[in-house]
């Protein structure tokens, strides 16, 4: 059994009415149930918090760093400014995936650049509610090794 600790960022609390066109329909009690079910399946168990607070999403990873065994977070805006956030990954020293519903890459040009990427093992964007996921396999994965 791997412990994982899924977070979601500012604003993804209104997916499913938040700009459809880019982060489709998919609300995140459908994305949650997702995880869940594809932890239940797969020998992992989750604990997964979504804040629109920084300082809140620090305080779970700091809270959880000693539990988890992997982290799978989607920082949401924050990725492209919050060297806080990236301190907290890196410092919690559990391996973690950052992960994206839209591919960062293809939007403007401040997305493009993840500050909390250098501090995860992977980065997984562009798959909707496959990234979280692929994230989770990701970790399993290396966890498992
Ligand atoms: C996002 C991409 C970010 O640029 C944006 O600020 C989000 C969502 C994504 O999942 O595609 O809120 O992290």
């Amino acid at each position: 059994m791997v412990n994982i600790l899924v977070l979601h960022g500012p604003n993804l609390n209104l997916l499913g009415e938040r700009e459809p066109d880019v982060y489709g329909r998919v609300t995140l009690p459908e994305i949650d149930a997702a995880i869940r079910k594809h932890a239940a399946e797969n020998d992992m168990k989750v604990r997964i918090e979504q804040s629109n607070h920084e300082g809140a999403l620090i305080d779970t990873i700091h809270e959880n760093r000693k539990w988890a065994d992997g982290m799978v977070i989607n920082p949401a805006a924050l990725t492209h400014y919050s060297y806080a956030l990236r301190d907290a990954i890196s410092g919690a020293a559990v391996p973690a995936v950052e992960v994206h519903l839209s591919d960062i890459h293809k939007r403007e040009d401040f997305r493009k650049v993840s500050v909390t990427a250098p501090v995860c093992i992977a980065q997984i964007c562009g798959y909707g509610l496959k990234s979280y996921i692929m994230g989770l396999q990701r970790l399993k994965e290396i966890i498992s090794k």
